[in-house]
């Protein structure tokens, strides 16, 4: 039988685009099936000023194959010497979506990230009053902390605390990978949103690990115990509006993934919406995707939904998504769910 499923045109609200070749190849990945995403700013070297915003979002344009139509939502790395008029402006204008705040050291490219969280208060500050979201990487990085309590130790020790000293600052914790990070946005009615990834849907850290190391299953926070996993996914499909999409769709080419010390991040852009549907159904809640994926994500950002829709289609056999794009430098792996997945998206 076949099923079909019309829904507003979903958003990406955590993408890595990349620069360069590597935009050119990626971006029709996402705006084949996306209205908007929030691009995140981890280039090198980082987006940081609103011209830098600006110049960026004109690449992005101008890497858009003819005939697609996609609005990139632009985004500042947030560093200790980040000016809040700089920030506030650039929101007024309309050209900047949020701040993303990343621990120094937490990620790819967080070098010039955050490690004494009073210098970036009155940026906080100048957010909280004018309703600017901030997207939060949510790890401690501190060497002592092991990287599967990253996220938990971060909700205690770091963001609860930013968020108590700055009242009415509106937080997107960005991919959250555990329980903690799940309950601790229920028990926050106000203010707190979160992210969810396709892949931490779909993986746990066996997968990562067990029968031989999968490098396009490491990616940052790394995926956790499957009580998680199973946490992450009773929140995605449970109709809450505080949990919506951002891929983290973060592609590196197969040379840098498969490697001594091997890049993080799993490139989802190609799959993700037949992934999700396939995961959606598998929970009997293929009610509640139109929610995550089109709807609580504008809710919270304060913006119209998209015009249009899409349609997912469940096929008798399964789908062949390509097993890797070509980047100009060199192949990038879709992510592969390790079964059969048998939803189209047209
Ligand atoms: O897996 C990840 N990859 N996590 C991040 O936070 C960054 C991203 C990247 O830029 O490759
Ligand atoms: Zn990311």
């Amino acid at each position: 039988m076949t099923i079909s499923l019309t829904i507003t045109r979903p958003d990406d609200w955590h993408l890595h685009l990349r620069d360069g070749a590597m935009l050119k190849a990626v971006l029709p990945e996402t705006a084949r099936h996306f209205g908007r995403a929030i691009i995140m700013p981890n280039l090198v070297p980082p987006v940081v000023t609103g011209a830098q915003a600006a110049a960026y979002k004109d690449r992005i344009l101008a890497a858009l194959p003819e005939g697609m139509r996609f609005d990139p939502l632009m985004v500042l790395y947030l560093t200790e010497d980040t000016d809040p008029a700089d920030v506030a402006a650039a929101h007024a204008s309309g050209l900047v979506t949020s701040v993303k705040l990343y621990p120094a050291g937490a990620t790819t490219n967080s070098a010039s990230g955050v490690q004494n969280f009073d210098k970036v208060r009155p940026v906080l500050e100048k957010m909280a009053e004018i309703g600017m979201p901030l997207c939060v990487h949510g790890e401690v990085t501190n060497h002592e902390v092991d990287i599967f309590d990253r996220e938990a130790v971060f909700i205690d020790r770091v963001l609860d605390p930013i968020r108590k000293a700055t009242p009415g600052l509106r937080v997107v914790m960005e991919h959250i990978t555990t329980k903690d990070g799940v309950d601790y946005v229920k028990s926050n009615p106000k203010d707190l949103g979160a992210t969810i990834t396709t892949h931490h849907l779909i993986i746990n850290r066996n997968h990562i690990l067990v029968g031989g190391i999968k490098p396009h299953y490491y990616c940052l926070p790394v995926a956790k115990r499957e009580e998680h996993r199973l946490a992450l996914r009773a929140a995605a499909t449970s109709g809450d509006a505080r949990f919506f999409l951002g891929t983290d769709s973060a592609p590196h080419v197969d040379a840098a993934k498969e490697s001594g010390c091997g890049c993080a991040g799993c490139f989802t852009a190609t799959n993700t919406m037949a992934l999700l549907a396939h995961v959606f159904e598998e929970e009997g809640a293929l009610d509640t995707l139109e929610g995550f994926a089109s709807k609580n994500g504008p809710a919270f950002y304060r913006l119209p939904e998209n015009d249009g829709t899409i349609t997912l289609t469940k096929q008798e056999t399964a789908v062949a998504f390509p097993e890797k794009i070509e980047s100009g430098d060199g192949p990038v792996t879709v992510f592969d769910p390790g079964y059969p997945v048998f939803w189209t998206v047209t």
